[in-house]
């Protein structure tokens, strides 16, 4: 307990081996894991050694333990990319949905972990590949420990395109068919992803936009319920929680980055912090020179 950098009754930052601090949380006592482990992609917070065989090693000591913390009716969140060496892919969830099944084989039905989505994460920018088609985006694997389990749909609907879309025929023709609070967010999720210009951004080199954790969050657990990040980097999942209302739990190997997740928690606290709402991507406007086409360009 001595290297806790920053702890209030409810966010507690282990600048520590997550391994290390989730062996100490009692079983069956929080209601989300939800995280984005290290992809061995060479960032400065990895090892160079670090490969799909370390990921698998590591991410499957990191999910045993995360299952076994987590309460019945709990999620795991689990949001990886892909690996990349030499223009060739390795999809991360694919392992990840296979150490869980491996895991599921040894844990009584009620307690297996069961999928029930795999979100796609679509964002519109990133590195412009030369040897294949860029990659533009990335998965969460969304399980539930057992049958029964939070969902607050409601807490996470999304406007319609086009809500004034009326039944034309039947009992209820007139009548408006969409649902008034919104239309289900879907598995497929359009957020841009946290680059230099985000106003979310901060030195960390791979952070996920709050709005990913806060829409898991607000779906999967209720107020005050408690959520474990074990790899919380610069601190998006506790500002998720914080905003939230949620307690948080999580750790982080380096002290810098536990550094910036103390100042972003802080401004959450205070209610200063600057981020990007869940609102939808807009559409280019056509009007704009930035979006016209450049004689020369043969398109
Ligand atoms: C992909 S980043 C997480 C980014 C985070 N989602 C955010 O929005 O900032 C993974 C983080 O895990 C940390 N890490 C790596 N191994 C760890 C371990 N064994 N225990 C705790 N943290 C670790 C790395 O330093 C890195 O900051």
């Amino acid at each position: 307990m001595k290297t806790i950098s920053f702890q209030s009754d409810d966010i507690r930052l282990y600048n520590e081996d997550c391994l290390k601090i989730l062996k100490k949380i009692d079983d069956e006592s929080v209601s989300l894991v939800v995280t984005s482990p290290p992809y061995c992609m060479g960032k400065e917070y990895e090892n160079i050694k670090d490969d799909i065989k370390s990921f698998s090693s590591l991410n499957e000591k990191v999910l045993r333990e995360s299952i076994r913390i987590l309460k019945k009716g709990g999620s795991l969140c689990w949001q990886v990319g892909f690996h990349i060496k030499d223009s060739v892919s390795i999809p991360l969830d694919i392992i990840i949905y296979n150490i869980i099944q491996k895991i599921n084989e040894n844990l009584e039905p009620d307690s297996q972990m069961l999928l029930r989505n795999r979100i796609i994460w679509t964002f519109g920018h990133g590195l412009n590949a030369e040897k294949r088609l860029s990659g533009r985006y990335e998965t969460i694997l969304w399980c539930t420990k057992g049958k029964e389990y939070t969902f607050n749909l409601d807490m996470i609907r999304v406007p319609q395109k086009y809500p004034g879309k009326k039944y034309y025929r039947g009992k209820k023709a007139g009548q408006f068919s969409g649902n008034p609070l919104g239309k289900n967010p879907s598995d497929v999720w359009e957020i841009p992803n946290v680059k230099a210009n985000h106003v979310e951004k901060t030195d960390h080199p791979c952070q996920f936009p709050i709005v990913i954790p806060q829409r898991l969050i607000r779906a999967l657990t209720n107020e005050n319920d408690v959520v474990v990040d074990p790899f919380f980097g610069s601190g998006t999942t506790a500002v998720a929680c914080v905003m939230e209302k949620r307690k948080f739990i999580g750790c982080e190997l380096k002290k810098e980055y536990v550094a910036i997740a103390e100042e972003r928690i802080a401004k959450a606290i205070e209610g200063t912090i600057e981020y990007r709402p869940d609102v939808p991507v807009i559409e280019p406007d056509l009007t704009q020179k930035v979006a016209q086409k450049p004689e020369d360009f043969k398109w």
